[in-house]
């Protein structure tokens, strides 16, 4: 059987590239694409030296350009996208909301619309947890209600969740798709070649804790302690990067094999597991055998207090299960930090 092609856009970033390394493994043939504004090639390095493949097709590529993104499946016969491409900061979409909808909104119709013109392909969108807000209850399932979202960027995802399933409507059966939607993806893979690696100072928690831990920042705030869970911090479900990236290659076999139940299916991605962020700053610091300097500090604005998944459908319907335990994946997130600074 010939290999079926997946067209990765983001695929130099830090989703993308772990998405990319699996796929490889399954088996798929994949054309990354990227425009680096937010990466440099050191995972793309990565991916090549992990998969040692040299050969893997890189496409430096705009989607926001739409004659790009036609001209990109005109090349191909692109059997199924995975869509990354996006600008991903909450705050900075506070301030600068143009900047999101038009990238983010813009660079996914494009995609759309090449995907359409060559007669249709399968669709796999990377929406977030973040269309849920603040939930009524938890754990959240993909019945639970989408709420107003509390930034543009997290409105860019309930949109582009909503622009893909108008498409697959009117598509004819020509487009189908999957939005999965991503609990806290942490972590690196455990060759330490691939991992997060944020521009400027890390918004997220585990990013902060690993240059925290390596003397790039002097300490971690933890927002707030006065909320209304165990230990008073906000609980999360945090996702193995490793078990993200598998639960990509899942939906994608699932698509090309033509197993999907409907035209477009959700799936949370996540572990069922809810984590403070004292328990994951304690466990850091246990499983890697050093002290975090750390304190508490004020809310930050729009933090949910608690969210965790129901992931029994993506189990169920995927065949796929989070196997890594929090510290497996700490252990890997301290071991990139520490590759990224040469000290390893
Ligand atoms: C955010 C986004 C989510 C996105 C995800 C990417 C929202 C509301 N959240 O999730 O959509 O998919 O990032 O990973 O849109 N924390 C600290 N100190 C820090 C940083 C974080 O205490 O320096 C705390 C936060 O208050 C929060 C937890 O750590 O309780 C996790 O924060 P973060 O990693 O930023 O992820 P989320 O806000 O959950």
């Amino acid at each position: 059987m010939t290999k079926k092609i997946v067209l990765v856009s983001g695929g130099a970033g830090f989703i993308g590239s772990h998405v990319t390394v699996e796929l490889i493994a399954a088996g798929y043939n994949v054309v990354v694409a990227d425009n680096f504004s937010n990466c440099d090639n050191t995972c793309f390095e990565g991916v090549k030296k992990i998969t040692g493949r040299e050969d893997i097709p890189l496409e430096k590529v705009d989607f926001c350009d739409a004659e790009a993104a036609r001209a990109l499946f005109r090349k191909y016969p692109i059997d199924a996208v995975i869509h990354f491409a996006a600008f991903k900061a909450v705050g900075e979409s506070v301030a600068q909301p143009l900047k999101y909808y038009k990238n983010n909104l813009q660079s996914f119709m494009n995609v759309l619309e090449a995907a359409q013109q060559q007669g249709g392909c399968q669709v796999l969108f990377s929406s977030s947890a973040t269309v849920y807000g603040e939930p009524d209850q938890v754990p959240v399932t993909e019945q639970s209600p989408r709420k107003p979202a509390t930034s543009p960027y997290g409105n860019t995802k309930q949109m582009c969740e909503d622009i893909l399933q108008d498409t697959v409507k009117a598509s004819g059966g020509r487009i189908k798709g999957i939005l999965l939607r991503y609990f806290n993806p942490i972590g690196a893979h455990p060759s330490a070649l691939i991992g997060e690696l944020p521009r400027g100072v890390p918004n997220n928690l585990v990013p902060f804790i690993t240059q925290t831990a390596i003397g790039k920042r002097e300490c971690l705030s933890i927002f707030g302690n006065d909320y209304p869970t165990p230990d008073g911090t906000c609980l999360r479900d945090y996702i193995d990067i490793v078990d993200l990236a598998k639960a990509h290659v899942y939906a994608v076999t699932r698509m090309v094999e033509g197993k999907m139940k409907a035209d477009c299916e959700i799936f949370n991605i996540g572990t069922g597991r809810p984590v403070s962020v004292l328990e994951l700053v304690n466990a850091f610091e246990k499983v890697n055998g050093l002290k975090l300097n750390y304190k508490f500090a004020p809310r930050r604005s729009g933090d949910v207090t608690a969210i965790w998944a129901d992931p029994s459908l993506a189990n169920r319907e995927l065949g796929w299960k989070a196997t890594r335990t929090v510290e497996e994946t700490l252990q890997a997130a301290w071991a990139w930090e520490k590759h990224l600074a040469g000290k390893d």
